[in-house]
């Protein structure tokens, strides 16, 4: 049995997704943190991301989690990471471990879950395709659930992303062997989040998404799953996941575009008119011009389909509860 969730003191075995760029700020993870999940402050400039976990080292003595999206966390993001009880990484081929905090990694396969034990990760979280956001692994959660225990389930625990919407979910998910389960799209949908209220209303509105590689500048080769919006109409007429000229010019622009430091990057978005296509990574978060809805990302899991309404975190957190 493994036992990391009860010696980090989490209580339920839900864990909220840290999604990046203000999308999870700390009142989302001390919300999720408080009623006994495990909340995560999603990427943000290493200053900001010190300031969120301050306020939530005030708000609640639970544990809290910080997520670091690999190739853009510099080293004030990792000195920063080490304030929080938990660092959880993704989108790194092979990860090393560089915290000495509890460290969980995300992954999109056998191979990729093998990696990441042998470099000491305490535990990994499988993703399948039909998760929210970018995507590492290329089929459902539950065969990457199922392909990731055959081969480390006996060494650390597996956690499973994607799909998860409600209580039977977890539980089904728990039977098949995994430790915990993570939710995005779900906590996304809630008071705390940051997202744009135009943006939580397209989770509300939306039944579909599509997988694309449009929001591709600086993070070229990622997969990501998305809300149709004008965006993706206008550009995903012939291939799914963009226009070949854009995909190379992503890739052709990849280091300048990571370069720009995120704070930049969120300001630039910010800035946004109407018409305007920048197409950066970053969300629409509260307080952008509502423009942004049909400009920039509005990623979604497949379970944006079973979201009806926008709901206080803690209330979600209890009907994903088993
Ligand atoms: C809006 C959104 C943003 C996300 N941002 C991140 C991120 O910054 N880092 C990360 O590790 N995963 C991110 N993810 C992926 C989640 O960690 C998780 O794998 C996914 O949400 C699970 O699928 P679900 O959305 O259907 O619950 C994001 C997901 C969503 C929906």
């Amino acid at each position: 049995m493994h036992d990391l969730l009860a010696r980090l003191g989490i209580e339920r075995p839900v864990l909220q997704a840290g999604m990046g760029g203000g999308l999870a700020p700390s009142a989302l993870a001390v919300a999720v943190s408080d009623a006994g999940g495990l909340g995560t402050i999603g990427l943000l400039p290493p200053e900001a991301l010190r300031a969120e976990i301050a306020a939530a080292r005030l708000q609640t003595s639970k544990p809290v989690a910080v997520n670091l999206i690999v190739p853009f966390a510099r080293r004030a993001h990792w000195e920063v990471a080490a304030e929080a009880d938990v660092v959880i990484t993704h989108w790194e081929t092979s990860p090393k471990r560089r915290t000495a905090k509890t460290w969980i990694h995300t992954v999109g396969s056998a191979d990729e879950a093998l990696v990441a034990v042998a470099a000491g990760a305490d535990a990994v979280i499988a993703q399948g395709v039909d998760a929210g956001g970018h995507t590492r692994g290329t089929v459902s959660a539950r065969e990457t659930l199922d392909q990731v225990l055959r081969v480390v389930g006996e060494e650390v625990p597996v956690i499973v992303a994607g799909g998860i919407a409600s209580a039977a979910d977890v539980q089904t998910a728990l039977e098949a062997g995994a430790a915990a389960a993570v939710a995005g799209t779900a906590f996304l949908a809630t008071e705390e989040s940051g997202a744009h209220p135009g943006y939580k209303q397209r989770l509300v509105d939306s039944d579909e998404t599509v997988l694309t590689e449009l929001f591709g500048m600086g993070w070229p080769h990622a997969p990501h799953r998305v809300i149709p919006n004008a965006a993706t109409r206008r550009w995903l007429t012939d291939d799914p996941l963009g226009p070949t000229g854009v995909r190379r010019l992503h890739a052709a622009l990849a280091t300048a575009g990571r370069l720009i430091p995120m704070a930049v990057q969120l300001r630039m978005a910010s800035r946004a008119s109407s018409g305007a296509l920048d197409l950066s990574p970053a969300a629409p978060l509260d307080g952008m011009p509502s423009a942004t809805l049909d400009t920039h990302p509005l990623y979604a899991g497949e379970t944006v389909a079973r979201i009806s309404r926008i709901r206080p975190a803690a209330v979600v957190l209890d009907d994903l509860t088993p």
